[in-house]
């Protein structure tokens, strides 16, 4: 389940009520680290049915311990999916489950504390050609991370709309920059939240996703 944002365009809403469920469960303060970790792993398998909702298939003969017929399996473009490190990871494990033979790059960036912009440690991604990216981080704060990983694919040589960002937490200014920069882009992300605070954390949110997932 999942709807168009009435206020974005090329933003969907992903309102399941089990990803609604488990999200609210990582945003309590008191959630410890394994079931944060665990629930954002589940809650990036259940985005997955969303973002594929869309590709296309064609039919093959089979034959089931009964009988023949025709089945459908995944045709097109192969998935490459991005974390972006450190956080993104842990939601990108979720998608590897339900696409176990997707290929994985990752793009290694931090936000500078006084300058909040991103900084770029590394970057590693199989060859693009022929190849359909979701791109994944679980907060898209200001937009600045999303934004520059977007671009490096696209400088790589990806075509925006082979490219799906897929994010757990949004704030309206990370959106909003994002698709200043990257208006093709289709963002999927399970809440649109309030506002950024002073120190450019999302309002309500979840905290320090990385903190979170990894203690530091
Ligand atoms: C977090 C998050 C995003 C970024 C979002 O990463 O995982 O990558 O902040 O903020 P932005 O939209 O304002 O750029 P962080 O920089 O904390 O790095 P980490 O995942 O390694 O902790
Ligand atoms: N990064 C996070 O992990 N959380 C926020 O709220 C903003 C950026």
């Amino acid at each position: 389940m999942a709807r168009e944002s009435k206020k974005f365009p090329n933003l969907i809403i992903v309102d399941h009520p089990l990803v609604q469920h488990k999200l609210t469960l990582m945003r309590m303060k008191t959630t410890t680290r394994g079931d944060f970790r665990q629930l954002l792993k589940e809650i990036g398998m259940l985005m997955t049915y969303e973002l594929t909702r869309d590709y296309k298939t064609h039919s093959v003969n089979i034959e089931t311990p009964v009988a023949k017929m025709k089945g459908e399996v995944l045709s097109g473009k192969k998935t490459t999916v991005v974390p972006i490190l450190r956080a993104g990871l842990a939601m990108a494990d979720g998608v590897m489950e339900i696409m176990p033979r997707a290929r994985m790059g990752q793009i290694g960036l931090y936000r500078d504390q006084e300058t909040r912009r991103p900084v770029e440690y590394m970057v590693k991604l199989p060859p693009v050609e022929n190849r359909r990216f979701i791109l994944v981080d679980p907060m898209l704060a200001t937009g600045g991370s999303a934004a520059h990983a977007a671009r490096i694919l696209t400088t790589h040589g990806v075509a925006p709309h082979d490219i799906q960002f897929m994010a757990l937490v949004s704030a309206p200014e990370g959106v909003r920059e994002f698709h200043t920069k990257h208006p093709d882009i289709v963002v999927y992300t399970a809440a649109l939240d309030e506002k950024l605070n002073e120190k450019a954390y999302i309002v309500p949110g979840l905290g320090d996703a990385g903190d979170r997932i990894y203690g530091t």
